[in-house]
This record gives structure tokens, C-alpha cells and sequence, in this order.
């Protein structure tokens, strides 16, 4: 009785620890797009980035995983084998700002990518178009430094809202949606891809055009203002 009692003790830390790990990850990947995202806003006046949203997998997704891929159901296996416990999605305006903010983040002297899988270079079958990089970041805890991975996805607002239906309709079907509901979707993954090529262009021209026009009086007169006040 005693015996087991300790033993359980032993494995509710482990997993509270190993849970504290990814979380710690997630703080510091997250602190660190804050950081880019303050330095876009603040010195460029750009936005390359939308949204960000991070997780912890729960550990029912954890088993099923395990479970699918024929893993023995433990902590260390999943520590091992499983790359996407911790994830984090950053969800930019256009293609070029995802491989803006890949490169920013994996060139961080900390940072070390695993892994890439570049799905707008090479899209899935299904249309799926996303940057998917798995990381390790060292946390520094009391008995050492342990790295810890990340799973970090990036991708356009249009292809999110994709993924986001695709995913909604793979869970509702079991993976068994109707067959015209599959080739839709591929038209619509299609679509978005465009949608993002289009605006991309536009974008690019509303900045060409707007670095050629001289500033309006309001705006000059409100910039001398403003140096006035030696902001
Ligand atoms: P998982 O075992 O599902 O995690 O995939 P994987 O290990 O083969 O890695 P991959 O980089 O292909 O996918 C990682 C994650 O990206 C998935 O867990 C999903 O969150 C997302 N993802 C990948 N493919 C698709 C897709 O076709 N549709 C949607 N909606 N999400 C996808
Ligand atoms: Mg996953």
C-alpha cells in the first residue's frame, strides 16, 4: 500500500514537471514574438504578425496519439517521440512575413530547429499550406538546463480560416466526410492561396505608391508638431 503510494506521488511530479517544462517553453517562445512584434510597432511601423495562440496538448490527445503511432503510454516515451505537445500558431498577413518571422526566430543564438516542414513550398494533397518548424529552447531550471520542444506553425489569416474548417470537418467526419466535401475543400485551400497571391500584390503596390507621394499638410504639419514636443 505504501509502496504504491509513493510510486504514484513519483509519477503526479513527473508529469507536473514535464508540464512545467513545456509550459516554461511556450512563455519564453511567446515573450520572444512579443519582443518582435513591440520592434515592428515601435521602429518599423509594420505588423508582420496578426495573432499568435499557444497550447498545451491535453493528455487525452497525447494517449490517442501514442496510441496511433504504437507507443508505450509513458512520459518519457512521449518526451521522446512526441514533438507537438507545446505548440504555438502565429498567424501573419502575408507569405513573405511567415518566412520573415521563421528565419528572425530560428536565427535566435537559443533557438534550434529540429525540424521544417515548408507545406507553401510543397502543399498537402488536401491543400493544406502552412510553415511548420519544431524548436528546442533551453529552460533553465534548478538541477541544470533542459531544452524542450517546440512545435511552432505559421501561416496566412486566409489559410487559417482554411485549416480551421478542414479541421472542424475532419473531427465531425472521423475522417470520413463525404467525398465532394474533400475536393470543396481543395478549391477553397485554391482559392485562399490566390486570395493571398492577390493581396500580397496590392499590398505591395499601396506601399510602393505611398513611399512615392509627398505627406499631406495635416500629416507635415502634425509631424513638426509632434517633433516640437522632441518625441
Ligand atoms: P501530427 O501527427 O498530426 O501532429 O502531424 P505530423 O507529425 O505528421 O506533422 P505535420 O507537421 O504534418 O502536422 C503538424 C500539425 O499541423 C498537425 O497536428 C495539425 O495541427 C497541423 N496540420 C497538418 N496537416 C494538416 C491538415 O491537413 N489540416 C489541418 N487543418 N491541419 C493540419
Ligand atoms: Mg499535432
Amino acid at each position: 500500500m505504501q509502496e504504491n503510494y509513493i510510486t504514484r506521488n513519483e509519477e503526479v511530479d513527473e508529469w507536473a514537471y514535464t508540464m512545467f517544462l513545456y509550459n516554461s517553453a511556450l512563455k519564453k517562445i511567446n515573450t520572444k514574438i512579443e519582443i518582435l512584434k513591440e520592434e515592428f510597432r515601435q521602429m518599423y511601423r509594420y505588423n508582420p504578425i496578426e495573432h499568435v495562440s499557444s497550447r498545451i496538448k491535453t493528455p487525452e490527445s497525447i494517449v490517442k496519439k501514442l496510441r496511433r503511432h504504437n507507443k508505450e503510454i509513458s512520459i518519457k516515451e512521449m518526451v521522446e517521440s512526441l514533438n507537438d505537445i507545446a505548440g504555438i500558431r502565429i498567424i501573419c498577413s502575408f507569405t513573405p512575413d511567415i518566412y520573415q518571422i521563421a528565419t528572425m526566430l530560428s536565427n535566435q543564438e537559443d533557438i534550434h530547429v529540429l525540424s521544417v516542414k515548408d507545406y507553401f513550398e510543397h502543399p498537402k494533397e488536401n491543400g493544406y499550406r502552412s510553415y511548420h518548424m519544431i524548436v528546442t529552447i533551453p529552460i533553465y531550471v534548478a538541477t541544470g538546463t533542459v531544452q524542450t520542444k517546440v512545435e511552432i506553425q505559421i501561416r496566412t489569416i486566409a489559410m487559417d480560416f482554411w485549416a480551421s474548417l478542414e479541421h472542424k470537418i475532419h473531427y465531425k467526419f472521423e475522417g470520413n466526410a463525404p467525398k465532394y466535401m474533400y475536393s470543396e475543400l481543395k478549391n477553397c485551400a485554391e482559392i485562399a492561396a490566390k486570395l493571398d497571391e492577390k493581396m500580397l500584390a496590392l499590398n505591395n503596390t499601396i506601399t510602393q505608391e505611398s513611399a512615392k507621394m509627398p505627406p499631406s499638410t495635416d500629416t507635415a504639419n502634425l509631424e513638426h508638431e509632434i517633433e516640437q514636443l522632441a518625441i
